[in-house]
């Protein structure tokens, strides 16, 4: 056995995150929604230009909220694509939603944009993009065939924080966006998450539903005399302590991902020539979008190949990982219908990719010595 260990990630405070969570204590306010959850509040809604920014304690939750605020009911529809995470279309299932899987793009893996006119039904009520590793989905399209059937958007934006499609902020598009703030993501709180309201009407609706269904807010905001039951809700809120962490990592946004681009482009350069040679595709990125640099995948050329490389990296103490399997094709995905076949293309990429180590503390000996090792695999 080797001693070198590369981790596939590894979650690190980057600047003051221990000192705000001390702070926190100190405040005497550890519950949800004090000072430090207030200030990250403010700093989302004022970067991305949004109405309304509420931390929840996942991304997961952060969906569910959104699936109560369209008041979802049995048998409505609801479009994601089949490459994703379970909470994408679980949080909406729990209340009573169909899903409805579409195929992703082969080099985006993003939802398929022309497919998704002919999912369409009187039924749909939502369309869920996912900005894949933090790269923009086709937004221009996806919001003009959604506004002409009359259907609302939630982005799942759980990679996609501050990063672009066409200038615009990802989780700017739809009525809702989600955030996750769990630890395999760009900035964390261990577990976290955030629902971003684009649409002003759903502002006061969505504090209620993250208030167990009662109008605290209103009434810590005087608006009110007594708070009281008045809707369908959750405890959604996350301790401030948490807040404190997540904002000592927002603060430094521009190093963590000025970091991440210099791991993202070293192994893209490094990469390039030896996957153009073995038939291994490297991450597209259209022009128009920025990215996040969430991950960094690759697709090798066969199921084969990917499970001899994660073994081979891991004999050598170097941890890759693959990605989300075919939703359709999960348990409950054939519950609700899917086959083999139904989703080509996910089915293909979800057998190749592997996504390698990534994370805020990565150092560049660790990502040279697995460079190597992947320059190294006998294919
Ligand atoms: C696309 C996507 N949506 C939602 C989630 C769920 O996030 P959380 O763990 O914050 O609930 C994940 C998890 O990684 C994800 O990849």
């Amino acid at each position: 056995m080797s001693e070198l260990r590369v981790d596939f990630n590894r979650p690190v405070p980057v600047g003051r995150e221990m000192e705000y969570m001390a702070e926190a204590v100190n405040n005497g306010h550890i519950s949800g929604d004090g000072p430090f959850t207030k200030k990250v509040h403010a700093l989302l809604e004022q970067v991305l230009d949004i109405p309304k920014a509420l931390l929840t304690t996942s991304c997961t939750h952060a969906l569910e909220m959104a699936a109560i605020l369209l008041d979802i009911q049995d048998g409505d529809e609801v479009i994601i694509p089949d490459f994703t995470f379970v909470s994408t279309i679980n949080a909406f299932v729990l209340r009573g939603a169909r899903p409805v899987f579409l195929d992703i793009r082969p080099d985006t893996l993003n939802l398929d944009e022309s497919r998704l006119e002919a999912a369409i039904t009187p039924r749909t009520k939502a369309i869920l993009p996912v900005h894949y590793a933090g790269v923009g989905c086709e937004m221009e399209v996806i919001t003009e065939i959604a506004k002409r059937h009359n259907v609302a958007i939630v982005e799942d934006n759980a990679h996609g924080l501050f990063g672009k499609y066409k200038n615009q902020y990802l989780g700017t598009f739809g009525a809702m966006a989600t955030q996750s703030f769990h630890e395999t993501k760009n900035f964390t709180s261990g577990e976290g998450g955030a629902l971003l309201i684009n649409d002003p009407e759903l502002v006061e609706r969505a504090e209620i539903i993250r208030e167990k269904g009662t109008n605290r807010s209103r009434f810590f905001r005087g608006q009110v005399d007594k708070y009281t039951w008045v809707d369908l809700g959750s405890s959604y809120l996350p301790s401030d302590i948490l807040a404190a962490f997540l904002y000592g990592q927002l603060e430094q946004r521009e190093r963590i991902q000025s970091h991440r681009k210099s791991l993202w482009d070293t192994y893209s350069l490094a990469l390039s020539d030896w996957a153009d040679q073995n038939g291994v595709q490297l991450p597209t990125i259209p022009a128009h979008t920025e990215q996040t640099y969430h991950m960094f995948y690759i697709l090798m050329p066969s199921l084969e190949l990917r499970q001899k490389l994660i073994q081979y990296l891991r004999d050598l103490g170097i941890y890759s990982v693959f990605h989300y399997l075919p939703l359709h094709l999960s348990d409950m995905g054939q519950r609700f219908g899917g086959k083999p076949g139904d989703c080509p293309v996910t089915e293909d990429v979800s057998d190749r990719l592997v996504r390698l180590p990534f994370h805020n503390g990565l150092s560049s000996s660790e990502q040279e010595l697995t460079i190597e090792a992947i320059l190294g695999f006998d294919f």
